[in-house]
């Protein structure tokens, strides 16, 4: 009997696409979301693209006895742990919030897989565990730090990982650090779709291009980089997707928790960003400079060559398909989520 894949958050932006790989590669798949921050609609859509059924249960990974229930009636093999709060600013307003979803679902997911023996972890870390790098591309040795709870949380989890693998032999844990996933499925039916004001630069541009906000504003051009504006490594969430299957599939040969870049290897600007939607949309995206964002650093790329060597993964969809496949879901997916 092939053993299940548990996906806590299957139904946010990168879960998602990530049970399409997972079903279409074969997978059994029991998604666990709350559903806080997607949309019903998205588990039909999955279905649809993988031409395949998976098990869905609408629970809160911090709660305990639906974890059980789910180990009791899946044969679970494996998790890969999405669920949790990801947006900076709202972490420095509601940090008990943030610690409690993050770091304590994820303590009571442990404690779970360890009492029915299931050790293989894929979590979702950051690259926000790397603070402000001395200087890039970034390698996974590099010292860690946080600015705020969000990053906090993260790498809090990454100590607890690595402390729990420390204690006893047979975990294999699989630690993540995305860079900026921006993006959507071709199919324009699966991408991001954040309630409110847009926190990161894609969805905000997206909507702007779109004529549904006036103008972007650039967090500063002062930095030191090549234009002044914010560098970082965009790669696009269907990569980011397989590279999830990746490290599954590599999980029997890693011991321990292993830290792990996902990005493309390559930075962008802000400025090189509003260029790049341009020729995708075809018309010029209003921008203005404002002041920068407090916590904002400079530059921040990886080095992704750990991925390769350890996991046969690298980013191949460039900065064009990013914004063709985002722009795509602006014009046709997000509008049509009910
Ligand atoms: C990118 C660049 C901004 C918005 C964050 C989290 C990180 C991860 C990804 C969860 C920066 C500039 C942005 C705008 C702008 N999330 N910008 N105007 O800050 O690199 O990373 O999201 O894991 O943990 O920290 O992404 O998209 O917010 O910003 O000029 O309206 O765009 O200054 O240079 P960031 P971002």
């Amino acid at each position: 009997m092939l053993k299940s894949i548990l996906v806590t958050g299957g139904a946010g932006f990168i879960g998602s696409h990530t049970v399409v790989e997972l079903l279409v590669a074969g997978h059994q798949v029991v998604v666990m979301d709350n559903l806080s921050n997607a949309k019903p609609s998205v588990l039909a859509r999955i279905r649809g693209l993988a031409d395949r059924d998976f098990t869905f249960i609408e629970a809160d990974v911090c709660d305990r006895d639906s974890l059980r229930e789910v180990f009791h009636q899946h044969d679970i093999g494996a998790v890969i742990h999405f669920a949790g709060l990801k947006a900076v600013g709202e972490s420095t307003r509601l940090p008990l919030d943030y610690y409690r979803n993050n770091f304590c679902g994820t303590l009571g997911l442990l404690e779970t897989m360890k009492g029915f023996g299931c050790r293989n972890l894929v979590f979702s870390s950051s690259a926000t565990v790397y603070g402000d790098p001395a200087e890039v591309p970034i390698r996974e040795e590099f010292p860690l730090s946080a600015t705020n709870p969000y990053g906090r949380s993260k790498l809090m989890i990454e100590d607890l990982c690595r402390d729990l693998a420390s204690s006893e032999s047979g975990w294999r844990i699989a630690l993540l650090r995305y860079f900026n996933p921006v993006g959507a499925h071709p199919s324009g039916l699966l991408g991001e779709d954040p309630q409110g004001i847009p926190n990161n630069l894609m969805p905000y541009l997206l909507q702007v291009a779109a004529g549904q906000r006036p103008s972007l504003e650039v967090f500063g051009q002062d930095y030191p980089t090549p234009d002044g504006t914010g560098v970082r490594d965009y790669l696009h969430v269907v990569d980011l997707a397989k590279g999830h299957l990746a490290a599954l599939k590599a999980l029997p040969g890693l011991q321990g928790a292993v830290p792990i870049n996902l990005g493309t290897g390559k930075g962008y600007s802000v400025l090189e960003m509003i260029q790049a939607l341009e020729r995708t949309v075809g018309h010029p995206i209003p921008w203005r400079v404002g002041p920068r964002r407090p916590g904002d650093i400079a530059q921040c790329y990886a080095d992704p060559s750990r991925a390769q060597e350890l996991l046969g993964w690298r980013a191949s969809l460039d900065l064009d398909t990013m914004c063709r496949d985002g722009w795509n879901w602006q014009q046709n997916g997000a509008a049509s989520q009910f």
